[in-house]
């Protein structure tokens, strides 16, 4: 995927990331959206706290940049617990796991992103882990090789994925609670990009707001990212305030659409309208045509077209549906 996008939701560099964990919420009361996670995350952590237990293992899963590191930051601050934070691809050998199991203190967090591409030999000596918080690990080689049991703290393991379907079952049956996240609303982006101005200290109109909420693609991080860059606009050409003038000016710079649409999202489309007639098309083909990973396609553009009505999955392929021909200015044929 090209590095520069500005609408991918994937985090970009480090400099990001600090602006990221500015703007992160600290607790379940400052963020914004996610309502049903958030009522019922509130219930269990309470009530794991009033009976003086961890915190369930919890799964979280749903497209890159809707919050899903940040949502485990705040379970460890109102359980007033610490949190690892690591990866699946990170953590290559059994060692590497055992390391981090028996570093952690009672109630902590563990979180794993990417948990999907936990390797194997990994995810086994995870299970008894989660389950009743031992690490069973084997020493010496050959027939002399023995196993020994050590006892883990009482712990909580946070595992993030973008692809719950690609979990084993018997990893996903160890999470006591799981939770989709859900695109944001136009709404819930406003009053993030709202309350991130307000951190950073640039002054913002609703109408500004509204228009950067309605080009995010449901998605905070990139939220965050258009309002940083339109910020920079309104530095140079204008006073530092950001209203809706500078605000278009900006967006219309980087090609990014009414819809926050870019020009691979065009291509997605386009290619599936013109090359395919508006037929359904398989996953696999329409990646090779337009050289994107399916992964990519799958993960990072489909679930916004989705989520606006642009295309449907079906049992016969992806379809392209009356809206996205409407939006890019083509006729349907039949
Ligand atoms: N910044 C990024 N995501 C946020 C959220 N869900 N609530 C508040 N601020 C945020």
């Amino acid at each position: 995927m090209d590095e520069e996008r500005i609408i991918s939701p994937e985090l970009e560099n480090s400099s990001e990331e600090k602006l990221e964990n500015s703007l992160r919420p600290k607790t379940l009361d400052e963020y914004i959206g996610q309502d049903k996670v958030k009522e019922n995350m509130k219930i269990y952590i309470e009530a794991a706290k009033k009976r003086g237990e961890p915190l369930d293992h919890c799964l979280f899963y749903g497209p890159p940049g809707l919050g899903k590191t940040t949502l485990s930051n705040i379970i460890s601050n109102e359980m007033n617990s610490n949190i690892k934070i690591t990866s699946g691809p990170a953590i290559e050998k059994p060692g590497d796991l055992a390391a981090l199991l028996t570093n952690l203190s009672e109630f902590d967090v563990l979180f794993i992103d990417e948990i999907h591409r936990l390797s194997k030999s990994v995810e086994e000596i995870l299970y008894p882990a989660l389950e009743d918080y031992t690490l069973d690990i084997i020493i010496g080689k050959g027939p002399s090789a023995r196993s020994i049991r050590l006892d883990l703290p009482k712990f909580t393991l946070i595992g993030a994925t973008t692809k719950a379907g690609s979990l084993t079952t018997p990893l996903r049956d160890r999470f006591g609670i799981v939770h989709r996240l859900e695109l944001y609303s136009p709404e819930d982006l406003t009053k993030i990009i709202k309350r991130s101005s307000g951190i950073l200290g640039v002054k913002i109109d609703d109408e500004a707001a509204k228009e950067i909420a309605r080009r995010s693609r449901g998605t905070p991080r990139i939220a965050n990212r258009l309002l940083k860059r339109v910020r920079d606009y309104a530095t140079v050409l204008g006073n530092g305030d950001i209203d809706k003038k500078i605000t278009k000016h900006a967006l219309n710079k980087l090609e990014i659409d009414e819809l926050g649409l870019d020009d691979i999202d065009r291509k997605i489309l386009e290619t599936m309208i013109v090359q395919y007639n508006g037929k359904p098309v398989g996953i696999e083909a329409l990646a090779t045509t337009i050289g994107e990973e399916v992964d990519t396609i799958e993960d990072v553009y489909e679930p916004y077209l989705i989520q606006i009505g642009f295309i449907a999955r079906t049992v016969r392929g992806r379809q392209v549906l009356p809206p996205a021909y409407k939006h890019l200015g083509y006729e349907m044929s039949n």
